[in-house]
């Protein structure tokens, strides 16, 4: 299984220090990815934990104020990268366009991209969920050759479960799988929104996923343990 490790925008630089202490202790038959704040990438070299970013710039290096580019990024080792997260959507108004083009400079760097897609609360009840998603996949991968959008990691993410410590049900979530691996049947899939050590055992019988993204987990290594411990 993979795990995506989202540290959003926590930890101090003494937090984050002991913090990956805490994960060269975890034990992983899994593949852990650590998408640490862009501050923190160069202090994590972790033997058995790869690295990854939470965002990357639409565009190249060079004067963009603020901005980190894929270039940079791939300079620091970092192998994977989340796009489209809900969060970089509501605040930083980021669109399908935005993450296409984000997409594109990631492959372009032979960085992963982890591209989050799911329906908020309203559009689940309004039943427009499959619709959303469909159109979002569709304009966010658009253009962009087979090859290599088979390398794109999707993850679903119901932006009513994020943060929130609610989890659809099972039926839900591999109801929208399905839908997903119709359009892309090559990549992989992760599930994200409130997943953790208490609902794991359920959330492991969805059909056909490969991993987990996880926000709040993260940053609690002892619950991170049992969580992997119950993969
Ligand atoms: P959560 O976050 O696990 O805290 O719900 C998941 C995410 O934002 O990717």
């Amino acid at each position: 299984m993979l795990i995506v490790l989202n540290n959003k925008c926590n930890l101090t630089k003494e937090e984050f220090i002991n913090y990956k202490e805490g994960l060269e202790t975890l034990e992983n038959k899994h593949e852990i990815v650590l998408c640490p704040s862009n501050i923190f990438l160069a202090l994590s070299n972790l033997e058995k934990i790869k690295l990854g970013s939470q965002n990357v710039s639409s565009k190249p290096m060079g004067a963009y104020t603020g901005e980190v580019s894929a270039e940079q990024l791939k300079s620091f080792n970092v192998k994977y990268s989340i796009v489209g997260h809900s969060e970089r959507r509501k605040y930083q108004q980021e669109t399908p366009v935005d993450i296409n083009k984000k997409i594109k400079m990631l492959l372009e760097n032979d960085i992963t991209p982890i591209y989050c897609v799911g329906e908020s609360k309203e559009e689940r009840q309004n039943n427009q969920y499959k619709e959303v998603i469909k159109n979002d996949i569709l304009k966010s991968l658009e253009e962009i050759k087979d090859e290599d959008k088979n390398k794109i990691i999707v993850a679903y993410e119901p932006i009513w479960s994020i943060g929130t410590g609610i989890i659809p049900t099972i039926d839900e979530i591999n109801e929208v799988v399905e839908m997903i691996k119709e359009i892309l049947p090559n990549n992989r899939l992760l599930y994200g929104g409130s997943a953790n050590d208490k609902n794991i055992a359920t959330l492991k019988n969805i059909n056909n996923i490969d991993g987990y993204l996880v926000g709040g987990l993260s940053l609690s290594i002892e619950n991170l343990k049992i969580f992997l411990e119950n993969l």
